[in-house]
């Protein structure tokens, strides 16, 4: 049995294989509708969602199986302190496979090693979201067809953004020629043992500017991401952070004319609706594009293809 914690838990050859078996999802869903009958997937979301949870349960659901599950902390036992491995091991004989989000760092993983099904992190704390990753990185080879030669800015709170550590470490892990533009204010830059460890350690090009105008010229994809208020210790920190990128019609117009604009949602701010319909912003195919990728998944994790 295995895992999915941190992103860097598959190997390339299995990413290439999700985004392959993904690809036929796409094109052929019906080919896939009832490979999943009789399993079901628990969704034990401790935090908010909209994208991960519904698209974890649209997935089972299109793939003819059944979910359970519950949205928030509150409406679960771990209101009452139940701890994070009792509820796994209950968990494991009501399901057969689960897909966690839990606002401490490392709660997924602790789960892992109390379960007797497949655990998948659905996001934990400012850490990790190997599922979002799967999800930009179809979404990359699908729109761009290739995931190597690409200079990509991440732009926004990349200090508490998990889908920036995530899809960065993959990157850096797995492709060749990847040039990184960290785009934020210098509360919010890029953790250092990313910089370090990640990216210096194995001489992977990198820069660091305040400036979305400074950058966004170069760039094949511009990852957007929202300054995330729930992150904050306190809210003067946040209302001074919030709109300090705000994505408009007028700052596109140095972009190249093929740069995906990417986004992992919830926007808040930081894009303004009116980009919403230049052919370059690619967030909210990149949310469907999300349950094919995890329809893959949950395959793969169940053994079943
Ligand atoms: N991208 C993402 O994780 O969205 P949700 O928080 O809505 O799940």
């Amino acid at each position: 049995m295995k895992h999915l914690i941190s992103p860097l838990d598959l190997n390339k050859t299995e990413i290439d294989e999700l985004i392959a078996i993904g690809n036929k999802m796409y094109e052929n869903p019906k080919d896939y509708s009832s490979i999943c009958q009789g399993k079901k997937i628990a969704t034990l979301f401790y935090e908010p969602s909209t994208r991960t949870r519904l698209s974890f349960e649209a997935a089972m659901l299109n793939l003819g199986g059944n979910v359970l599950g519950f949205s928030s902390a509150d409406s679960s036992s771990a209101a009452k302190g139940e701890s994070v491995a009792d509820t796994i091991r209950v968990i494991s004989a009501y399901a057969d496979i689960a897909a966690m989000r839990h606002p401490k760092e490392g709660a997924p993983m602790v789960a892992s090693q109390h379960s007797s099904i497949p655990i998948i992190n659905a996001g934990d704390g400012g850490h990790n979201h190997p599922t979002q990753t799967l999800t930009d990185l179809f979404t990359i080879k699908r729109l761009k067809g290739r995931l190597d030669n690409l200079t990509i800015g991440f732009c926004g709170d990349l200090k508490f953004g998990r889908t920036v550590h995530s899809l960065v470490q993959t990157l850096a892990r797995y492709y060749t020629n990847i040039k990184f533009v960290f785009i934020s204010p210098e509360e919010l830059t890029i953790p250092s043992y990313l910089k370090k460890e990640v990216l210096e350690d194995n001489n992977i090009p990198f820069c660091e500017v305040r400036l979305l105008d400074d950058a966004i010229a170069d760039l094949d994809i511009l990852y957007m991401t929202r300054v995330q208020r729930e992150r904050f210790f306190n809210e003067e920190d946040y209302v001074r952070l919030k709109d300090f990128y705000i994505l408009t019609n007028a700052k596109l117009k140095s972009a190249k004319e093929d740069m995906l604009i990417m986004h992992p949602l919830p926007r808040v701010n930081e894009i303004a609706t009116e980009v919403d319909e230049d052919p370059r912003a690619v967030y909210f195919k990149q949310a469907e594009l999300g349950v094919y990728i995890r329809m893959a998944l949950i395959c793969r994790l169940l053994g079943l293809l």
